[in-house]
C-alpha cells in the first residue's frame, strides 16, 4: 500500500490545504493528514478543534484520515509505515525551508518528500493571513470551507468579548 502523510499545523485548514490533500488522495492509496500538536506556536484553535475541522473537510475522500502527532514527524511516519510526505509549494520562497525540512527528515528516517505545486488560485493563501484578514473583518469566505468560516468567526468574536 502506498501511504503518504500531509503534515502541518492547520490552524485552521484552508482551501489551499484541502486542494493539496485531495490531490495527494488521488496519488496515494492512503493519506494521513498529520496535525502537529507541539506547543511551540501560538494557536487560535486547539489540536482537537483543528482535527475536527479537518475531518469534516476531508470527508469527501474515503482514503484520507486525520491524526495528531507530537515530537518528530519522522517518528510518526516510522510508527505508521508512512514513507512519503506530501507538501504544497506556493512559491519559490517556500522552497528553501521546505527543502531543508525534506533533507532533515530523510536524514532521520526513510521518508521521501514529494512537492506538489499549489493551484494558482491558492498561491497567496496561508492560515496566518486568513486569521489576520478575518480579525480585521475582511472577507475570507472564499478561502476556507463554510464550517471553518463559522468556527473562525465565532472564535474571533469570543476573543473580542
Ligand atoms: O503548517 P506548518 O506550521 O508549516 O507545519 C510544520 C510542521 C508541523 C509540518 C513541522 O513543523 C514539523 O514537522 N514539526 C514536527 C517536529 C519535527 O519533526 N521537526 C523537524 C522538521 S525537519
Amino acid at each position: 500500500m502506498r501511504r503518504a502523510a500531509c503534515p502541518g499545523s492547520f490552524d485552521p485548514v484552508t482551501n489551499g490545504h484541502i486542494d493539496i490533500i485531495g490531490r495527494a488522495a488521488s496519488l496515494f492509496d492512503e493519506v494521513v493528514v498529520a496535525v502537529g500538536v507541539n506547543a511551540s506556536k501560538n494557536r487560535l484553535f486547539s489540536a482537537e478543534e483543528r482535527m475536527d475541522m479537518l475531518r469534516e473537510a476531508v470527508s469527501p475522500w474515503p482514503n484520507v484520515k486525520v491524526d495528531g502527532f507530537s515530537g518528530l514527524l519522522t517518528d510518526f511516519c516510522s510508527e505508521r509505515g508512512i514513507g512519503v510526505l506530501v507538501k504544497g509549494l506556493r512559491a519559490v520562497s517556500d522552497f528553501d525551508y521546505e527543502l531543508q525540512m525534506a533533507q532533515m527528515n530523510s536524514s532521520l528516517a526513510p521518508v521521501e518528500t514529494v512537492f506538489v505545486p499549489t493551484s494558482p488560485e491558492y498561491s497567496f493563501l496561508a492560515s496566518s493571513l486568513v486569521k489576520e484578514v478575518a480579525t480585521f473583518g475582511g472577507d475570507v469566505s472564499r478561502l476556507v470551507p463554510p464550517h471553518v468560516l463559522s468556527r473562525l468567526t465565532e472564535r474571533l468574536a469570543s476573543r473580542e468579548r
